[in-house]
């Protein structure tokens, strides 16, 4: 098993206050930056690093540091997305929690790359302990002289405020996250510009998630091409997983980059629930294509899972054996998106609406074959065609489930029931 680098020290009790983090030698990255390397070149050093963006889209995060305009008159934040509410995601929540040093170090050397001198900290309201870790650090860091004016007598000042989130899935997006900071509802804007360019109070902004930020003390201490010999050459370092659904042992578990799904669901998972059989598996969270049972020696890495017909997204893996119900599983997956629609544009307000409707009239064996080309036809026109993507994240699961399974949509409609032996039911409700 491959080397654990952001869990390294997860398990003990004590890692989250600072003198434990600092006697396993954190905040010397912080040290040695500060000393020994200039902002751009931290910036190079993360760009070679090979460091993508572990929040979903896996966008290159040194690039992403380097679109901010050096010469702007304006002040330049970080927003650290910590609002993690992707359904099976929950991986930023145990390393803030358990490692809030760690999460803070990688905010505190981004800012001094960017030239940022207030951070912004936007955690998942719904984190009561993580906020009340992350309220501690940051406090200590103060103490400690990690923060604030003048950190340690390098002349660089930052503070950072933690801002507790609006308790919806949209304030993870990132121009929502910036909309939700300045006191409005987290409804995303149209881009361009960027938040690069024009984010938070219309200066130069970079969102980044916990996990990626929590990489950059270790890229400082150990070096770019370290971290860039970890997994396949254009998805380097390691990544945590977040496993769940029906195997034994779901949880979080920090891997290679590249390693494949088999080995996470059947070494590190033990398996699945009652040794029954892998059907499908969501490898990035809840929005992003399916894979079937029959691509588990898919590797976990960008261009791999890409390559696949999914994305890795933030690395989610949703786990389904062989009694999930499809239509069932898609239909709950709409109900969410819908439900956490923020109503800007119309082809995702009114289409994962439909999706609902339709979907559940073919789960109670309601529907017709017609149903089939209208769900297709809805994901056709929600996909890429909105201001965010949550509309393409809802598309994704339901185009996947009938491309895949559509045997088990067309006997919905035309036995009017579910084919699956232990879900049998009649118009009246299940009668298993
Ligand atoms: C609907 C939606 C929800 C999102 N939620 C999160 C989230 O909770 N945490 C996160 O880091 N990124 C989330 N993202 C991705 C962010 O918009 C952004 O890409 C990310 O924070 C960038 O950080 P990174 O470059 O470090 O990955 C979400 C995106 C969408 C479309
Ligand atoms: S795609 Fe959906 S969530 Fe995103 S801005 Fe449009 S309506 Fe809002």
């Amino acid at each position: 098993m491959a080397e654990r680098i952001l869990f390294k020290h997860i398990d003990n009790p004590k890692q989250y206050q600072v003198e434990t983090y600092v006697q396993n030698g954190g905040y010397s990255a912080l040290k040695l930056a500060l000393k020994e390397i200039k902002p751009a070149e931290l910036i190079e050093m993360v760009k070679k690093s090979g460091l993508r963006g572990r929040g979903g889209a896996g966008f290159p995060t040194g690039l992403k540091w380097s679109f901010v305009p050096k010469d702007s008159p304006k002040p330049k934040y970080l927003c650290v997305n910590a609002d993690e509410s992707e359904p099976g995601t929950f991986k930023d929540r145990q390393l803030m929690e358990y490692d809030p040093h760690q999460v803070l170090e990688g905010v505190i050397l981004s800012s001094y790359a960017i030239g940022c001198h207030h951070a912004y900290f936007y955690i998942r309201g719904e984190f009561g302990f993580g906020y009340k870790r992350m309220a501690q650090a940051v406090e200590e860091a103060y103490q400690k002289g990690y923060l604030g004016k003048n950190i340690l007598g390098s002349g660089f000042d930052l503070d950072v405020t933690i801002v507790r989130g609006g308790g919806a899935y949209i304030c993870g997006e990132e121009t929502g996250l910036i909309e939700s900071l300045e006191g409005k509802r987290a409804m995303p804007r149209v881009k361009p510009p960027f938040p690069a360019v024009s984010g938070l109070y219309n200066c130069p902004t970079v969102v980044n998630n916990v996990e990626t930020l929590a990489c950059v003390p270790h890229i400082v201490n150990r070096g770019a091409e370290w971290f860039a010999s970890i997994g396949p050459a254009k998805s380097p370092g390691t990544k945590i997983v977040c496993l769940s659904g029906h195997v034994n042992k779901p949880g979080n578990y920090e891997l290679e980059m590249g390693t494949p799904l088999r080995e996470l669901i059947y070494t590190h998972g033990g398996g699945i629930l009652g040794g029954r059989r892998l059907k499908a598996a969501i490898p990035g969270g809840s929005s992003v294509p399916i894979l079937t049972g029959k691509q588990i020696d898919v590797k976990l890495d960008f261009d791999s899972v890409a390559a696949a017909g999914s994305l890795l997204g933030c690395a989610a893996v949703i786990v389904m054996d062989e009694r999930t119900c499809m239509v069932w599983m898609a239909e709950r997956l709409s109900e969410f998106y819908e439900h956490e629609s923020c109503g800007k544009c119309t082809p995702c307000r009114e289409g994962t609406f439909w999706l609902v409707e339709i979907l559940s009239r073919i789960e109670e064996g309601r529907g017709t074959m017609r149903d089939l080309d209208l769900l297709l036809n809805i994901c056709d026109n929600i996909s890429f065609k909105t201001v965010c993507a949550l509309a393409d994240g809802a598309a994704a699961p339901v185009v996947s489930a009938i491309q895949h399974f559509k045997d088990e949509f067309v006997a919905h409609i035309e036995e009017k029931r579910c084919p699956l032996p232990h879900r049998a039911f009649d118009f009246d409700g299940f009668v298993n």
